[in-house]
């Protein structure tokens, strides 16, 4: 996007998050600007899951520096976070089976504070998102499409500067990541993005840049025509079933 600010929206200096013997991020430096869509990728088990989890107060990290907006993140619950402008969504899907799609959006709205989205906002959202028809269906019992949908809505009524998606296709069929791309796409308008993904189509179409983690190292962080080509990046993670 055009409109990138000069000040980082998210800045991570040094930052070590350690599980016993095991350095699950190992001194991560990382800046993301408001407008950018960031893609993170790399194998399995190599820190990025744990990235947004340490980004979202769900693990303290042993080491380093986090600031989003300009304020510092650490010691920070999901609640003051989300109060701050960030949200994030997990790699399986957490919505309440049990609850209607509209109790669930309801309950999202409650983590926020602050005024909410207005009603044209959250129609139009409603209506992009094309979950008006199954607002009353329970939502154990909508496609993995729609629930996946059910919790981007149930992020931007809490009016994100930053939305970390973690694999935000994983198990969709092939027609419903092409749907998600071009839903994602138009999202960019709304919020910045940080998105893992295994799923390369995602990260091409999508990323304005790309970081990539192995082994809870950053190896590489550039345009994705440059990571798609860099050789370590193909080695180690391109080269396998994922690419
Ligand atoms: N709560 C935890 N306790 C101990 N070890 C953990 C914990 N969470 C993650 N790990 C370990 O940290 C490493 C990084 O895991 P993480 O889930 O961040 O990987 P990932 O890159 O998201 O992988 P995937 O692509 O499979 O989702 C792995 O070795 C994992 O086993
Ligand atoms: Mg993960």
């Amino acid at each position: 996007m055009s409109y990138l600010s000069s000040h980082p929206l998210l800045r991570v200096k040094e930052l070590t998050l350690r599980f016993g013997g095991l350095y699950a991020l190992n001194k991560i430096n990382f800046e993301m600007h408001s407008g950018e869509t960031l893609g993170m990728i790399g194998p399995n088990g190599s820190g990025k899951s744990s990235f947004v989890n340490v980004l979202t107060g769900q693990f303290t990290p042993l080491n380093g520096e986090m600031e989003f907006d300009h304020q510092s993140m650490l010691g920070r619950n999901c609640h003051q976070l989300v109060e701050m402008g960030l949200c994030r969504t997990y790699q399986s899907v957490r919505v309440f089976g049990n609850l209607s799609v509209q109790r669930n959006i309801d309950i999202a709205s409650l983590l926020l504070k602050k005024n909410g989205l207005t009603h044209e906002q959250y129609n139009h959202y409603l209506n992009w998102l094309k979950l008006r028809p199954v607002l009353h269906k329970l939502s154990k019992d909508i496609t993995l499409f729609e629930q996946r949908k059910l919790e981007l809505m149930m992020r931007l009524v809490l009016k994100p500067k930053l939305l970390m998606l973690d694999e935000p296709v994983g198990g969709l069929a092939t027609s419903e990541v092409s749907e998600m791309i071009q839903l994602l796409k138009e999202l960019k308008a709304y919020t910045s993005i940080f998105i893992i993904e295994h799923t390369m189509r995602v990260i091409k179409e999508l990323a304005d840049r790309v970081v990539v983690l192995i082994a809870g190292e950053k190896i590489a962080d550039g345009p994705p025509a440059e990571i798609m080509t860099n050789k370590r990046v193909i080695n180690e993670y391109l080269g396998s079933a994922h690419a």
